[in-house]
């Protein structure tokens, strides 16, 4: 048995490497050939430090304090110098991917469908060549080639980890790179290579009232997240805000309902911006975001949507004098190439 660790680095880029029993984490990265940082190796200078963000470890007693004070250990930073898993664990690195030898990982898979879903979006859904090779986290996104462009594109999952087939929302652009060689040039049996994942926007450990906010497209890894929390099982009260600008635009409904029925804890609304809506509920996801949700702060807050959004739910927060416990979010460009999470 191994442990699955989860390397989070500060470019978003993520690998995953098996950690054996007993395994110390900077070795079992320098096996998968990942030069994590470090001096001494021996619990000595602190240069080792991460933060892990995930997980259950024991750390020993053979490191100094001035390499890790009982402050930060109190924290979960770790000395992964010292770490020895004993879950899988999810470990934020604070130096961008390049700085520590990671090589960038490709994966390809077939396409199985192109389908219109909605006015502005399409799914794209991909057999996996080597589905057991491809791990993420809930919510991170892979940079997707346009075939023939030289040029690749950010998407999220919004299918989940471990999954034969990869889905992606793809947003109908006129005149976009993806959109239009999906629309105009793929064809099933095409092949896809993409690289990845990256993205700090992931699910976290449910242990409060969540609230998911999605803005278009935004709504891809949010189903993601969804889906492994329905497979998971929660008890936690999970409220899903789906906001759109035209009836046009709503996709994934039924994939929601049904979500709904194997996850009772979840409830969710979707509306629409445009005010010659047909929609029953009309405006942005802000108006109808009420206080039961947000239970007084005592909350964690996934985000995905264009920068505006962010905005609005930020202000919209500050205005009624609620901090959430966690405000995790994403935005995305509208050109979907760059995508930023906090
Ligand atoms: Fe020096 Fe870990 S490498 S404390």
């Amino acid at each position: 048995m191994t442990y699955r660790i989860a390397l989070n680095f500060e470019d978003g880029e993520t690998r995953f490497i098996a950690c054996n029993p007993g395994e110390k984490v900077l070795d079992a990265a320098y096996r998968h050939k990942i030069n994590l940082p470090m001096d001494c190796s021996d619990g000595v200078c602190g240069t080792c430090k991460c933060r892990c963000e995930q997980g259950d470890y024991d750390l020993g007693d053979d490191y100094i304090d001035d390499a890790l004070t009982q402050a930060e250990a109190d924290e979960r930073i770790v000395l992964t110098c010292q770490m020895t898993p004993s879950s899988d664990c999810i470990i934020a690195v604070p130096l961008p991917s390049t700085a520590c030898k990671v090589k960038p990982a490709a994966y390809e898979g077939v396409i199985t469908a192109v389908e219109t879903a909605s006015d502005s979006t399409i799914v794209l859904r991909l057999a996996l060549d080597n589905p057991t090779a491809l791990n993420f986290l809930p919510g991170q996104y892979v940079n997707l080639g346009v075939p023939g462009a030289g040029q690749h594109r950010s998407y999220s999952f919004s299918s989940k980890p471990g999954a034969s087939e990869a889905s992606f929302l793809i947003r109908n652009l006129p005149g976009g790179l993806m959109s239009g060689w999906l629309t105009g040039k793929a064809a099933v049996g095409d092949r896809m290579t993409f690289f990845g994942p990256s993205g700090s926007f992931f699910l976290r450990p449910v242990d409060r009232p969540v609230v998911m906010l999605a803005g278009g497209t935004g709504l891809a890894p949010l189903l993601s997240m969804l889906e492994v929390l329905a497979d998971q099982g929660s008890d936690q009260p999970i409220h899903l805000i789906y906001g759109v600008t035209h009836d046009g635009d709503m996709v994934e409904t039924d994939r929601l309902e049904a979500l709904q029925s194997r996850l009772p804890s979840l409830t969710w609304a979707a509306c629409v911006a445009n005010d010659a809506s047909q929609h029953p509920l009309k405006g942005y996801v802000t108006h109808h975001l009420a206080d039961e949700h947000l239970n007084a702060g005592d909350c964690d807050i996934y985000l995905c949507g264009p920068p505006p959004m962010v905005e609005a739910v930020r202000l919209f927060l500050r205005d009624k004098g609620v901090t959430p416990a966690h405000f995790h979010y994403e935005k995305f460009a509208p050109s979907e190439t760059e995508k930023v999470a906090a």
